[in-house]
């Protein structure tokens, strides 16, 4: 689970547990940004970022891999391999490349329920 708080935070139902791969992400739509929701098996953990990689403006993260450095979460871009935290979003492998939005996630009762900022309206697509 993200760490990340956000002042008046409202939760939305993202999708449930079974529709996100192990180790995998899937990407859910957010007014019209896109967030990519992420079941890291291995650590027992979830996470959410945005979904657009910041390096060449591609809709991919939530195709990314997984994975760990120096016990720190990440997800490498499927495209050019550059690394971001889980936790705060900074590129962990380019000083020069933007860092990624992250959200908070919880789960309760199966669903998946990702943390927005109140005033967003929101839209989900499974
Ligand atoms: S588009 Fe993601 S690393 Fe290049």
């Amino acid at each position: 689970m993200s760490n990340t708080l956000i002042a008046n935070m409202t939760w939305f139902a993202a999708c449930k547990i079974s529709d996100v791969p192990r180790n995998g992400g899937v990407c859910v739509k957010y007014k019209d940004e896109q967030i990519a929701l992420y079941y890291f098996a291995r650590r027992e953990e979830w996470y959410a970022t945005q979904n657009l990689c910041p390096h060449r403006q591609q809709m991919v993260l939530s195709r990314g891999m997984i994975g760990s450095q120096t016990g720190e979460p990440k997800v490498a871009c499927p495209f050019h391999k550059k690394t971001f935290s889980l936790v705060d979003g900074h590129c962990m492998n380019d000083d020069e490349c933007e860092s990624i939005k992250t959200f908070p996630v919880k789960v309760e009762n199966n669903i998946v329920f990702i943390g927005v900022e109140e005033d967003d309206e929101y839209t989900v697509n499974k």
